[in-house]
């Protein structure tokens, strides 16, 4: 199959051409720059409220010194490390600039035109762009409850699908899929067909029967990536370093088409420490459980509906059209994340923040809704 060109420029591809970019959180001086203000909170990208760990920020000092010269391109200390905590070879190990890298490299090594990309409606927004980008369609089934509705990806498996991808737990819902039904799933599911569990949240999961998806990779399933991030728990979100694991003929092919020094030597060195502070991680995942409970109590008070999340944050529907009270906190600095580019029309993200924070976002939620 021939690559489309668009008619009007032939220089452009078509479907690139037509992708929708992906709209971050806006950062924190952007906001107080455009509006004048100061003290701006944001509680919209799914970052860690504590920062970094002492640990990581001692590391990358360290490593600043050795800045001159090339990172270890196959990351070998952290992947060791990882190897040992997660008990798989390091050769089923690969790390990314950023999990989303890895989505990248398993779009660019295993799509073609006219291939297909499987996936849930309202989910992780990077898994269409890059789908699309090399020329495959993505195709989504409506959510079950809004969660990922297993039973209807199954039915939508065709012979064109070449990956699925399964946030778990979801962003933006916070909503899980079950072992039991990860497991009759993937008894469904071809060798031929990748299915990538995107356990980017996982650290914050509570939930007893959230599935344990790295055993079937340890089962040695050829088909089965998972992937994780240093993003969230670990408070390295402006490093970029996140990693898959999976079968080692997987891992090995992605190998080859990842840049020779995709992950620079100041993030390797601060996940190599942040792997090390349990104590951190433990802070972390108390400080969104108990901002969980928090936003729970207050959305009750407030009689606004919101999904219980396996996440650090929590969707809300606010009743009214989104961008319009999303707007408004921007005006009061706070900022959070409107959900309509999900089809969410009326819903806001919330990001689980200091408890100071997730206050303050609080009041300032109840002064929009009351003008609205
Ligand atoms: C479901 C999901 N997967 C992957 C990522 C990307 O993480 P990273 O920062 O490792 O690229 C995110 C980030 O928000 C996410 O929500």
């Amino acid at each position: 199959m021939t690559t489309k060109i668009n008619m009007t420029n032939p220089l452009f591809k078509e479907e690139i051409d037509t992708v929708k970019p992906y709209k971050p959180g806006k950062p924190i001086k952007e906001v107080e720059r455009e509006l004048g203000l100061k003290n701006v909170i944001k509680l919209a990208s799914n970052e860690n409220p504590l920062g970094p760990s002492g640990k990581s920020v001692r590391a990358m000092k360290k490593a600043i010194r050795d800045i001159h010269l090339y990172p270890d391109g196959g990351c070998y200390y952290l992947t060791k490390k990882l190897s040992q905590m997660l008990e798989v070879s390091e050769s089923q190990i690969i790390v990314g600039n950023g999990s989303n890298e890895i989505i990248e490299l398993l779009a660019r090594g295993f799509l073609s035109p006219g291939d297909e990309v499987l996936s849930s409606e309202q989910t992780f927004l990077v898994y269409p762009i890059l789908s699309q980008v090399c020329g495959a369609r993505y195709v989504t089934v409506p959510m079950k409850n809004h969660g990922y509705d297993l039973k209807a990806l199954l039915q939508a498996v065709s012979d064109r699908t070449k990956i699925i991808f399964i946030a778990n737990p979801n962003n933006p819902t916070g909503t899980y899929v079950t072992a039991k039904e990860v497991e009759s799933f993937l008894k469904h599911i071809p060798e031929d067909i990748l299915v990538c569990f995107d356990e980017a949240y996982l650290d914050f999961v509570e939930a007893k029967d959230f599935p344990n998806a790295l055993q079937y990779v340890k089962r040695d399933l050829p088909n089965v990536l998972v992937l994780r991030t240093f993003s969230k728990a670990y408070g390295l979100a402006g490093l970029r370093v996140g990693y898959g694991i999976g079968h080692k003929k997987v891992i090995q092919y992605l190998h080859k088409i990842r840049q020779p020094f995709n992950v620079n030597s100041i993030a390797q060195a601060a996940a190599l420490a942040a792997l090390g502070d349990t104590f951190f991680r433990w802070r972390t995942k108390r400080l969104v459980a108990s901002g969980r409970r928090y936003f729970y109590k207050q959305f009750k008070k407030m009689k606004l509906k919101y999904l219980p999340s396996q996440a650090n944050f929590v969707l809300v529907d606010t009743g009214v059209d989104g961008d319009r009270v999303y707007e408004a906190l921007l005006r009061k600095g706070v900022i959070v994340r409107s959900m309509k580019a999900y089809g969410f029309e009326t819903w806001l993200r919330i990001t689980i923040g200091k408890t100071k924070e997730n206050k303050r976002f609080c009041r300032a939620l109840e002064e929009c809704l009351a003008v609205q």
